[in-house]
């Protein structure tokens, strides 16, 4: 099986990389410009096309690892292309393998793989990459093949239906993305509290990092700390006064996500009182 790249971005490089060190074989790379498909080629030690029926011509697979919204453009300039035989695949957490159709017809060899990894850089994130889970969704009959064509990765590998892939992709975007989000919002707010800007570093970096270790050890529920499971309502009304106005409902609705997993860890306690100030 040989595979070609549509797209010499951060997943086409990485993805290039990585399965041509676990012994895939890889054609090359067609992209917008041909000056990224060149350093992604020779990065690779695999080739730069010009052309896109080229590469067509040289894989018996090609991974459309372009952006989600130029996916279906790629996909009409291939359906142009003798592509009958061929497995088409991309790489988006969102969408599926459905938008390789042509009149209401998915293509019989199309599937989507996607890495549950930020992949934030075309030449490094290689390194990363093999204990990265992948899932995979495609037509039931051709799934079986597919996971023997990907045997050679070790991979975690998971088969995902179509219809569960926008939640899936949500949950991704939550458990990774938005921690962004949360983290800028910590930062913002010490560097309101007049600390210098050395300390807060080093001090959020390690609470964040020892926190994120623990969740993972031990989980969720025996990981939980803070004033949400100790029922400290004073606390929580003092950060909810304090707050700036437009952090209040974030504030709000996260301590009553950590309300509820307090409630499973202890069954007993009461939090009555504590719901009422969260959910006025
Ligand atoms: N980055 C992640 O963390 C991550 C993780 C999992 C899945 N994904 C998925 O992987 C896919 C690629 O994401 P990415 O982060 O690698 O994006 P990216 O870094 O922006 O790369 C996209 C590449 O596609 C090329 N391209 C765009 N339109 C094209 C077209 N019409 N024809 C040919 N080439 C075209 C661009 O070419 P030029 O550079 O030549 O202009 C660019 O190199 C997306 O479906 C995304 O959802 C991303």
């Amino acid at each position: 099986m040989i595979i070609g790249f549509i797209g010499a971005g951060k997943v086409g490089c990485t993805l290039a990389k990585y399965f041509s060190l676990c012994g895939m074989r890889i054609a090359g790379f067609y992209s917008r410009s041909y000056e990224h498909a060149k350093e992604a080629s020779d990065f690779t030690h695999s080739q730069a096309y010009t052309s896109l029926a080229d590469l067509v011509n040289d894989c018996d697979c090609l991974l459309v690892t372009v952006s989600d919204s130029q996916i279906a453009t790629v996909w009409q300039e291939l359906c142009l292309l003798p592509i009958a035989n061929k497995w088409i695949g991309h790489c988006s957490g969102l969408l599926t393998s459905h938008i390789f159709s042509l009149h209401n017809i998915v293509h019989p060899f199309a599937f989507s793989l996607h890495p549950l990894y930020a992949i934030y850089d075309r030449f490094d994130c290689y390194k990363a990459l093999s204990g990265v889970s992948f899932t995979l969704e495609a037509n039931e009959n051709v799934i079986h093949q597919l996971q023997t064509f990907l045997t050679p990765l070790k991979n975690p590998l998971a088969i995902l239906p179509a219809s569960k892939k926008v939640l899936y992709h949500a949950a991704c975007v939550m458990l990774s993305n938005q921690v962004i989000a949360l983290v800028q919002i910590g930062i913002d707010l010490l560097s309101q509290c007049g600390l210098n800007v050395e300390f807060s570093e080093q001090a959020w970096r390690l609470l964040f990092l020892e926190n994120a270790k623990n969740i993972c050890e031990v989980g969720v529920i025996d990981a939980l700390t803070g004033p949400v499971e100790r029922g400290d309502i004073e606390t929580i009304k003092h950060h909810i006064m304090t707050m700036p106005v437009e952090l209040k409902i974030i504030y709000q609705q996260l301590s009553a996500i950590l309300l509820n997993i307090s409630r499973t860890k202890h069954p007993s306690k009461d939090y009555r009182q504590l719901e009422l100030e969260l959910l006025p």
